[in-house]
């Protein structure tokens, strides 16, 4: 150990300089308190030992303060103990033992052993606290800050030099103050933990903290605030990319709807109307040449024209199923199921809730969409036999089933984003307010449940929170 004695005795002095010699500790002695604090300056004192008459015109308080700043412990040398009374509270505090006079050498070495094992100890305490990210405030049932620990004292709200005595409503600005008061009370009275977040407007923007805090003896409580500034900003960042991005999705729905729509009337209306007037002049050839080379041509012509035209009319289907706008989703889920079993050779059973009503023409081309990419899925990659498809109603929103007896989604493809069926089916239903949820296994094929509500509306979901989606993979 390393000691400073401030004490003119010079019975005093014999004593500590036999104890050093005994105990190899290092002793330094100064002839007044600017001389002390100089050497605590260069040198890494451990312990002083302080007289309370060391000096005449430096008060014993100040003496002792300046002492415990230097990262010194401080051992007062009393000739009574009644002198400790006489010392002011903040002084007392900082006092770390004391000893009396005439000095008993055994006593003052076992005293300043406990002495440096308490200084070891808060020594890794604070070791401890300056590792952690967080801010530590000790604050008392008043609100007066008693202790801190800043890690980076620049990201102190007020310089550190104010904040010991001061008290939470004179540095904080009174709404978070009066937040934090709040929160101290409750710890104080119940002992169970507290949280409390808020922020502080600094010239840069405003600063984000999370505060934790814990009921410590004698009406204290200890603080840990952390400055959770860098997370809220990328949380914000994150939110505004989900949004862009679904902003954009929709956008390229909505275009694509749009074009397809455009596609579809062009194909029903002009290429099919048009082959509809070459059918009937193939038809008028027919009949109006002779059994022979040029007849069986018309004839021919007339089936291809046929063919041709049950193929428009499919791919207009396809794209926009006039049943949606006219007749409704059950119509064209039900046309939809009807053709994939022809096409398929699959059996393919429909059924619907008898009081479907009041579906968005959003929600219904969302919900027709993911039927149609789960059944051209089915038929494509589940070997299924059968498929089911339902429609069925919920309180305010309506849930679409299509279930197939195949080999299940493998694993891989469920997560892998390059799933863009499955993705497509997700990100419809969550443009209108849905979700998608599909259950899958290898034995027993896969369900895919979409449910959306009636009419369209935009989840406000942080970006932390898992979207509405489920996948089982039992
Ligand atoms: N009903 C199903 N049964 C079995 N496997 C399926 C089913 N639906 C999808 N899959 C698997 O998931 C993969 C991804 O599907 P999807 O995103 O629609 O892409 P794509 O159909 O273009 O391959 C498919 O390639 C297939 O391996
Ligand atoms: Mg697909």
């Amino acid at each position: 150990m390393e000691l400073l004695l401030l004490d003119r005795d010079p019975d005093v002095r014999q004593r500590v300089e036999e104890l050093c010699r005994e105990r190899s500790h290092g002793l330094y002695q100064a002839a007044d308190v600017d001389q002390a604090l100089a050497r605590l300056q260069t040198q890494d004192i451990d312990a002083v030992l302080l007289a309370p008459g060391f000096s005449d015109t430096i008060p014993l308080g100040a003496t002792i303060a300046a002492c415990s700043a230097r990262e010194a412990s401080v051992v007062l040398l009393l000739d009574q103990v009644a002198r400790l009374g006489r010392l002011d509270s903040r002084s007392q505090e900082l006092i770390d033992d004391f000893v009396l006079v005439p000095v008993d050498v055994e006593l003052l070495g076992a005293r300043l052993e406990l002495v440096a094992r308490r200084r070891r100890s808060e020594s890794v305490r604070r070791a401890t606290l300056r590792a952690l990210p967080d801010m530590m405030f000790r604050i008392d049932e008043n609100g007066t800050y008693i202790d801190f620990q800043a890690p980076e004292q620049e990201h102190l709200y007020v310089s550190a030099d104010r904040i010991i005595g001061a008290n939470i409503t004179s540095l904080l600005p009174k709404p978070q103050a009066h937040q934090c008061m709040n929160v101290i009370r409750q710890v104080l009275a119940t002992g169970e933990p507290g949280f409390t977040e808020y922020h502080l407007v600094e010239p840069e923007g405003n600063r984000y903290y999370e505060a934790r805090m814990v009921r410590a003896d004698d009406g204290e409580v200890v603080a840990l605030v952390r400055d959770v500034t860098h997370r809220r900003r990328a949380e914000d960042e994150i939110r505004a990319a989900v949004q862009a991005k679904q902003a954009f999705a929709s956008r390229v729905l909505s275009i694509q709807e749009a074009e397809r729509q455009h596609l579809s009337r062009e194909l029903h209306d002009s290429i099919g109307q048009l082959l509809l007037v070459h059918r009937m002049d193939a038809e008028w050839l027919v009949s109006h040449t002779d059994e022979g080379i040029a007849h069986d041509a018309a004839e021919r012509l007339c089936s291809a024209i046929d063919d041709t035209l049950h193929l428009v009319r499919n791919l207009a289907m396809d794209l926009r199923p006039p049943a949606i706008d006219d007749l409704g989703l059950e119509s064209a889920l039900e046309t939809l199921c009807v053709d994939l079993a022809r096409r398929s050779g699959l059996r393919c059973a429909f059924k619907s809730d008898p009081n479907l009503n009041g579906l968005s023409s959003d929600a219904g081309v969302c919900l027709y969409r993911i039927a149609q990419e789960a059944l051209t899925n089915a038929v494509r990659h589940a070997r299924a036999r059968t498929l089911k498809v339902s429609l069925f109603q919920e309180r305010e929103a309506v849930t679409l089933s299509v279930i197939d007896d195949g080999v299940g989604i493998p694993p891989a493809q469920l997560t892998d984003a390059a799933s863009f069926g499955l993705v497509g089916m997700r990100e419809r239903a969550e443009l209108v307010g849905g979700c998608v949820t599909i259950q899958t296994s290898p034995g027993t094929g896969t369900t895919i449940r979409a449910t959306v509500p009636h009419r369209p509306h935009r989840l406000s979901r942080s970006p932390h929170q898992a979207p509405p989606r489920r996948e089982e993979n039992t």
